[in-house]
């Protein structure tokens, strides 16, 4: 805590503006020859040396290089030294900003630490589809949420002195044929659903690096798409810093110099040490500048973003020498993780109040508890978790780490059961008979079950990334049947990374969605399953089964990566994602958007809005009306003026979370600037603020509970709010 509140202060007195690292950086530039230049913005090693991405040193200038590396849950490759997080859709599902922030600047901190200058994430991809393979790495599928959360790990990490690398811009939102294929998005979802976060990230957290896709978006690749990278990204948002590619995704110069790319990673042609020196860049840039392909300004203009960001980050001074391997796997590392861990499970369902298991609390007089299923177990840790082998931790491919230890719910519960006087037995395998008859002769059966997924490069038990399909792994849905016909108290813990079909949900009394929590993973649900922490975790997706959703993803045979042929993917449903389509539809979903059950109960009350010159102020109270203390994250949603045509019934526009003791009742205020009350206007070619109608304003607990609702004119209020 010590070490968040010095950052925060040293960040806000010693930050610079980006008008002042760019003084610094022309006038470092001043003097670079055009061959620095290249080497500058050509990556090296080629994935061969210790960081996934490395521009090589400028000695002359006392330049020691510069170091890449994953990702989203942590420092990748860093054989057991790091802290393995949990995986982006946990912290998501925390609902809490401050959290948010601390994980950033904790993980900021192991990559400074390390001599890393460029840590490859956050990822602020939109969960468009639910079997989307590396949906676990980002914040969900709501535009303004993943934004508001993209923003708090890049403040976290760029306070610690570390530069963040959002990612993927734009429209990678499916592993197959990610790098032949085209996303189609009409230019208002474009904008208000899939470049939001990244807007976001540019103009609230003055992200230092962007990470191009590799995907094509509207049939021009990301890497070559000018409009894209030169007129919307740095010219419209006014982005400042470099834009880096995504790993091989480019494959020329002309186009991808030429469209505003500033950094090739990892440099080579293709994989692997025969590439060092073998790129699409390197000297062609040179040719190109002197055949008039472009001019030599955008050379000056890549370098000069690189060092922009690099003074603005301050590491122009006083970096840390490259040493992956040093220890930061520290007690507080491991309590955050925990605590994330804890607060991210989301309580889908508690009849009878079956949950929490303590011994205050033992009404139902629980002396033995079953745990059931291998994925209770401990984990067989796989290259990039590349296998689903004892209980999950995190998703494969770059977004995951190398663990030191996955502490697994077996040991956990064992641990903590002894000191309620609890029994444990267990099953520690997937077997239906095994199951049901250590179940049988329990008071209480928790199974454990889950669900992966990854990225392409790796298939786990024939899912290329994506998920074939939305059903648990291993027969998961057979064993949780089968013990729960043999023991009326079965609760299932899910570990997954989205959505999973619940052809059980009617036939247990408990489900935690536990997400992937990483190396803490069975200390966490322990803490939850006990009540030690009372679950405040909240779906930051819909539920639902899976062709009730407007979007899939495509299996299209492969075809060559980075080629002219490309698999078309329409995002037909253009605004209507998530929540929107399920509300436009008039569909129920298993379980919304927002959701999530607490041990205690919460009541919203007095709802007021007033519109001021810097946005909307929204004020309500929140009483917990259970009798004990717990966490509540009041959420506001907006209908917009009924000018606005084919618009979202509502969508999600605030919310924050607030802790209250049992009877405890808090007026607070959530804050909607004027960037969330706007809309992206075609004609205008803007986002539009509406001057005139009214918002309705709806507050309650998810998108299907709203219980509070009033209406606010567009036009700013003559009205003096109380502040609170
Ligand atoms: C490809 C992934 O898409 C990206 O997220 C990652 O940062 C790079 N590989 C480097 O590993």
């Amino acid at each position: 805590m010590k070490f968040i509140l010095a950052l925060i202060f040293l960040s806000k007195t010693l930050a610079m503006t980006w008008e002042e690292a760019d003084l610094k950086a022309r006038e470092w530039c001043a003097d670079l020859t055009n061959e620095e230049k290249i080497s500058l913005v050509t990556g090296r090693e080629n994935m061969t040396g210790v960081c996934v991405g490395s521009i090589d040193p400028i000695e002359r200038k006392d330049f020691a290089g510069l170091c890449m590396q994953d990702g989203p849950a942590g420092v990748r490759f860093a054989n057991g030294t790091a802290t393995s997080w949990q995986a982006s859709i946990n912290t998501a599902a925390t609902f809490d900003r401050d959290l948010l922030y601390k994980v950033g600047a904790a993980q900021g901190k192991e990559f400074r630490d390390r001599g890393i200058n460029y840590a490859l994430g956050p990822s602020v991809n939109i969960l468009r589809a639910p079997a989307s393979g590396r949906i676990w790495e980002a914040y969900g599928e709501d535009p303004f949420f993943v934004g508001e959360c993209g923003v708090q790990i890049i403040k976290g990490m760029q306070d610690s002195g570390t530069i963040a690398t959002v990612k993927h811009f734009v429209g990678n939102d499916q592993e197959n044929n990610r790098g032949a294929s085209s996303s189609n998005i009409p230019e208002q979802a474009l904008w208000e659903v899939y470049i939001d976060p990244f807007y976001r990230a540019v103009k609230d957290a003055e992200v230092h690096a962007v990470m191009s896709s590799y995907n094509a978006i509207n049939g021009t690749y990301s890497v070559q798409n000018k409009k894209l990278l030169t007129d919307y990204l740095k010219g419209k948002i006014g982005y400042q810093g470099p834009v880096m590619s995504d790993w091989w995704s480019i494959y020329d110069v002309e186009k991808s110099f030429g469209a505003g790319m500033d950094i090739n990673m990892p440099g080579g042609k293709a994989w692997g040490p025969d590439y060092i020196g073998n790129s699409y860049w390197g000297e062609h840039i040179q040719e190109c500048i002197d055949k008039g392909i472009f001019p030599q300004e955008r050379l000056d203009d890549a370098a000069l973003r690189i060092i922009r960001s690099l003074f603005k980050a301050g590491q122009m001074e006083n970096f840390p020498k490259v040493n992956l391997y040093i220890d930061t796997l520290t007690e507080e590392n491991k309590a955050l993780n925990r605590k994330v861990g804890a607060d991210s499970n989301v309580l889908l369902k508690n009849d009878d109040s079956i949950l929490p298991i303590s011994k205050e609390n033992n009404k139902k007089k629980i002396k033995k508890i079953a745990i059931i299923g291998k994925d209770a177990m401990p984990s067989k840790l796989c290259n990039d978790m590349g296998c689903a082998d004892g209980t999950l931790p995190l998703g494969w491919g770059s977004g995951t780490t190398d663990f030191k230890y996955v502490i697994d719910p077996l040991s956990a519960i064992t641990e903590r059961a002894k000191k309620e006087g609890i029994k444990v037995v267990s099953s520690g395998n997937d077997n239906i008979i095994s199951g049901a008859l250590t179940a049988i002769k329990a008071d209480l059966a928790i199974v454990f079950v889950q669900a992966s997924s990854g990225e392409e490069y790796i298939t786990v038990e024939g899912n290329k990334g994506d998920r074939q399909n939305l059903d648990l792994w291993h027969h998961g849905n057979d064993l949780v049947k089968a013990v729960a016909a043999v023991n009326k108290n079965t609760i299932v813990v899910i570990h997954a990374p989205g959505p999973v079909n619940l052809p059980f949900k009617n036939k247990v009394k408990g489900i935690i969605f536990a997400g992937m929590p990483g190396q803490e993973t069975g200390n966490s649900i322990a803490d939850v399953l006990f009540g030690d922490v009372n679950p405040s975790g909240h779906l930051p997706f819909t539920w639902a089964p899976r062709e009730d959703y407007p979007t899939d993803v495509k299996y299209d045979e492969t075809l060559p990566g980075g080629g002219e042929q490309k698999t078309q993917y329409d995002y037909d449903e253009g605004l209507f994602i998530g929540y929107r389509w399920f509300d436009k539809k008039n569909i129920e979903p298993t379980y919304p958007f927002g959701y999530g059950l607490s041990y205690t109960t919460f009541n919203y009350s007095g709802l007021d809005a007033i519109m001021e010159e810097d946005g909307l102020h929204v004020t309500l109270t929140v009483t917990n009306t259970g009798d004990i203390a717990g966490a509540a994250v009041p959420m506001i949603f907006l209908s917009f003026p009924e000018f606005v045509k084919d618009y979202p019934i509502r969508l999600f526009k605030g919310f924050n979370k607030t802790i209250l003791e049992a009877g405890e009742a808090k007026e607070i205020e959530i804050f909607i600037d004027n960037h969330a009350l706007s809309y992206y206007d075609v004609e205008v070619k803007d986002y539009v603020k509406p001057k005139e109608g009214e918002y309705v304003v709806y507050a309650g607990s998810n998108a299907r509970d709203l219980p509070l609702k009033t209406t606010v004119s567009a036009a700013i209020s003559k009205k003096r709010r109380n502040h609170l």
